[in-house]
């Protein structure tokens, strides 16, 4: 009898109770109020295994009285969802340098080891969230964190929070801003205002479509993180939407990233700025593709002057690359 006692004792203990009840356990009373307003979101996290961020009633109680609208539910089921990681539970324990976790939501957030224990990164320009306390539940892990977490915005309005200007002036004017808005799932070397200017003398020669396949150089298909670059070292011939190769590597200290027409590389200075279903990377220097294989084809049946305009403007805008 007291055998059976203790067993049942040691099983209440090591199985943890269901995700609404820790929640009820931890006063997240502003959290259950809100996923019960959106059922879609009640139903998914009824039978929910994985892991949730959980804002406190505080942090909460500040997003709404920074204006964000919680009577508007699609907006409200895109902030819960972008709370809730499914799969494998991340339980922090032992967790050292940082990594993505994608979300209900789709889009990803960073947990990031700091000294005081673990941080949440979300939208650009959002503080992080820091996890206060972290309690199993029988999916999972719950962390009670002190921000509500952001879903990334638009990559347009992201690229204009980190004053990325001259990178949407020139999509803008190269006719790819609508190209560029519709995009998902590709990660974007960006450069500063400060590199476009480096070779505003250059660019003035090319022609469109030469500054069309230079900005979309810039662009690389799929998701990469700069830890899957730091873990792999170096992907030497990375393709991009111009159907140009990228060399990028870690030195042990910084990403740098070249494209053929570059003299020296790019470096990356901020890594993983997220935008909706994009990551950005933002670089020193314009990547330049070998501008000399985009001209060989297609070849031109009749030498015009615009086809001398445009031979000359190359040789320019090559030899001037290679002092970049
Ligand atoms: C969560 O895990 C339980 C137990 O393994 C399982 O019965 C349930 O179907 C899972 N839920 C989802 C949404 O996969
Ligand atoms: C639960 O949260 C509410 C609102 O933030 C607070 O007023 C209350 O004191 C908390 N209760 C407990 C037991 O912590
Ligand atoms: C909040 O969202 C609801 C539902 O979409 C809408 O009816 C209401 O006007 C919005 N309130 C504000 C202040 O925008
Ligand atoms: C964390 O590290 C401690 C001691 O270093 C170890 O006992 C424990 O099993 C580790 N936990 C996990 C989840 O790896
Ligand atoms: C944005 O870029 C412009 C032009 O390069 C620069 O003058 C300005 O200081 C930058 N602003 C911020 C907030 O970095
Ligand atoms: C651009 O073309 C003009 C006219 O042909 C020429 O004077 C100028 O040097 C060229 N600029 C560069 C950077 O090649
Ligand atoms: C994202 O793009 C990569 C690379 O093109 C591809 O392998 C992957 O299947 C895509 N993922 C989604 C969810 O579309
Ligand atoms: C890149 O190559 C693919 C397949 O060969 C082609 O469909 C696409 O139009 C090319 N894109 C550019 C910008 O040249
Ligand atoms: C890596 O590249 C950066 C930027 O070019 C440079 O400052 C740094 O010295 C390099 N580090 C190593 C170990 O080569
Ligand atoms: C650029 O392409 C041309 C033509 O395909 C080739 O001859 C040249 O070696 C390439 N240059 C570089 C730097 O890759």
């Amino acid at each position: 009898m007291k055998v059976t006692i203790a067993i049942t004792a040691l099983l209440q203990l090591v199985t943890a109770d269901t995700l609404v009840n820790v929640l009820t356990g931890a006063n997240e009373t502003t959290l259950l109020s809100l996923v019960t307003s959106v059922p879609t979101v009640l139903t998914a996290l009824q039978t929910f295994n994985g892991t949730l961020f959980a804002p406190t009633n505080d942090a909460l109680a500040a997003t709404v009285n920074a204006g964000f609208n919680a009577s508007d539910l699609t907006a409200l089921a895109n902030v819960l969802e972008y709370h809730a990681v499914p799969g494998t539970p991340f339980s922090g324990a032992n967790f050292t340098g940082s990594a993505f976790l994608t979300t209900l939501q789709k889009n990803p957030v960073e947990a990031v080891a700091v000294s005081s224990g673990i941080q949440i990164h979300s939208a650009f320009g959002t503080p992080a969230a820091n996890v206060v306390k972290s309690l199993p539940y029988d999916g999972g892990y719950i962390h009670i964190i002190d921000q509500t977490l952001i879903p990334p915005a638009n990559i347009v309005d992201v690229a204009t929070a980190a004053n990325l200007t001259a990178l949407l002036t020139a999509l803008t004017s190269a006719g790819l801003a609508t190209t560029v808005a519709g995009l998902s799932n590709v990660t974007i070397l960006a450069p500063t205002n400060a590199a476009f200017e480096a070779i505003a003398s250059v660019a003035e020669n090319l022609t469109t479509d030469q500054i069309k396949t230079i900005l979309l150089t810039h662009i690389v298909p799929g998701i990469v993180y700069s830890t899957d670059i730091i873990t792999a070292k170096s992907l030497p011939k990375v393709n991009t939407l111009s159907n140009q190769t990228l060399s990028i590597q870690f030195n042990g200290t910084n990403v740098l990233i070249s494209g053929a027409g570059n003299k020296s590389p790019a470096t990356v200075l901020v890594a993983d700025v997220l935008a909706d279903k994009i990551v950005v990377h933002v670089i020193d220097t314009v990547l330049l593709p070998n501008l000399t294989a985009t001209a060989v084809s297609p070849t031109p049946t009749k030498a015009t002057s615009s086809a001398v305009g445009i031979t000359v403007g190359l040789v320019a805008a090559v030899v001037a690359s290679y002092f970049l």
